[in-house]
């Protein structure tokens, strides 16, 4: 059985400090909080096998090189990859895009191929396309959310053409929560054009519904791992083999080639040709137990459960005077985040009275300004919410906001 309260249990962040007031944490969009079992496997690699992977044949090395690898395992399971060498670690969602700006976006492309991107993109998938545009000239062109942020889907039929080369699109938003359909975008897209690369940022889908990357039958898929129980500095990309052993590496040195001459160099295979130097092996070795971790709570009760508290904070917060909620009206088109504003309140005064509260909420464009200027809005604020947040969480944030209102009339 999913329960909130239990699982709060879990969570060191969530135990009520010593002044009472715990912690109301609705900002897992931003990162989300981390289960003592994240933090128990990465301290025990620092604590009793905390060597370097690949080079070593004494067995704590080779204990540490199972336990990076095994995590790139758990990953490929977690998202159902067809095989693990689909599966590259990096920094985090910009660099794994980056990354696919580099090797493959920057050399491919010119002057009269396509890209598509959206309006709802985060900057992480947004500013690669725009810079691809001012050095080479491609076409870009933005796919518009209607009033309520869905992604008109007819609308790719103008969008698409046979030079579209890429089309690069969130899962789903970090702002309005929007949940494009990702697989009937994939098969449009392939439809009018069989060699368009796509590229779908699932920073917020990874952590908070069922994910099956071959099912979308996309070619890139890429997210961060602080944003799903693991720890800061460790990312994912995911890219069909196919696609990625084709593409040259982004970083070079150690581990990622097989032979060095005064002449030459030959590359490792995917995906070791694309982790340059040691790697970030706690962060792999986090992610793999929160990756297990998620598994074990189920991720459609965890989808379940965000549906749930989405639906109740988006009664809760149209039902105070002047607020204004923005995204889709129905749970079921959107993740557990809310955008909204306060009127005749500038956002950073809501979060600074919330703050006293210890009501952790983000206010700002959420590195979407793109989409705030299509939406015609200023800064928002952002409550988002995740497996351990509870009724109690957005009663307290209700409660902040009206005294928000009382300090500001
Ligand atoms: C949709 C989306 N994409 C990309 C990112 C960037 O993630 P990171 O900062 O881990 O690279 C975020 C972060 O908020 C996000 O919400």
């Amino acid at each position: 059985m999913f329960d909130a309260a239990v699982i709060r249990k879990d969570f060191p962040m969530l135990s009520r400090p010593a002044d009472g007031k715990g912690l109301v944490y609705l900002d897992s969009t931003a990162t989300s909080l981390k289960p003592a079992a994240v933090l128990q496997a990465m301290d025990e690699y620092y604590t009793t096998y905390g060597a370097n992977v690949f080079r070593g044949i004494y067995s704590i090395s080779e204990r540490a090189t199972a336990a990076y690898e095994g995590a790139r395992g758990d990953v490929a399971r977690f998202i159902h990859a067809r095989d693990t060498r689909e599966v590259v670690f990096t920094r985090n969602t910009d660099e794994s895009i980056s990354l696919i700006y580099y090797a493959w976006a920057l050399p491919a492309l010119g002057r009269g191929d396509g890209v598509v991107t959206t309006m709802l993109e985060h900057h992480a998938n947004f500013v690669p396309w725009l810079e691809l545009r001012r050095v080479k000239g491609i076409d870009l062109m933005f796919w518009e959310p209607d009033e309520t942020g869905l992604l008109p889907i007819d609308a790719l039929e103008t969008l698409v053409s046979k030079k579209t080369k890429l089309v690069a699109l969130t899962a789903a938003s970090n702002v309005l929560g929007t949940l494009p359909p990702i697989g009937e975008i994939v098969k449009r897209v392939k439809r009018i054009n069989p060699g368009c690369i796509v590229l779908v940022d699932a920073a917020q889908a990874a952590p908070h519904m069922p994910l099956d990357v071959s099912a979308w039958g996309a070619d890139i898929v890429a997210f961060s791992a602080h944003k799903m129980l693991g720890p800061t500095g460790i990312g994912v990309l995911w890219g069909r083999h196919e696609f990625l052993e084709g593409l040259p590496p982004f970083t070079f040195g150690g581990d990622m080639i097989k032979e060095v001459h005064r002449d030459r160099a030959v590359y490792q295979d995917v995906p070791h040709r694309f982790e340059a130097g040691t790697p970030y092996i706690a962060g792999a070795i986090g992610l793999g137990a929160a990756v297990r971790y998620l598994e074990h709570l189920g991720m459609e009760d965890v989808r379940r459960h965000e549906m749930d508290i989405t639906a109740y904070a988006l009664k809760k917060l149209q039902a105070v005077d002047g607020v204004t909620v923005y995204g889709p009206r129905d749970p079921k088109d959107r993740g557990g985040v809310v955008a909204f504003r306060l009127e005749g309140i500038h956002p950073h005064d809501v979060a600074q009275v919330l703050d006293d509260d210890r009501i952790c909420v983000r206010v700002g464009f959420h590195c979407a300004q793109p989409l705030h200027e299509c939406l015609h809005i200023g800064p928002t604020v952002r409550a988002s919410f995740y497996i351990y947040t509870t009724e109690a969480d957005i009663d307290a944030l209700i409660q902040g906001l009206l005294r928000v209102q009382e300090t500001f009339r």
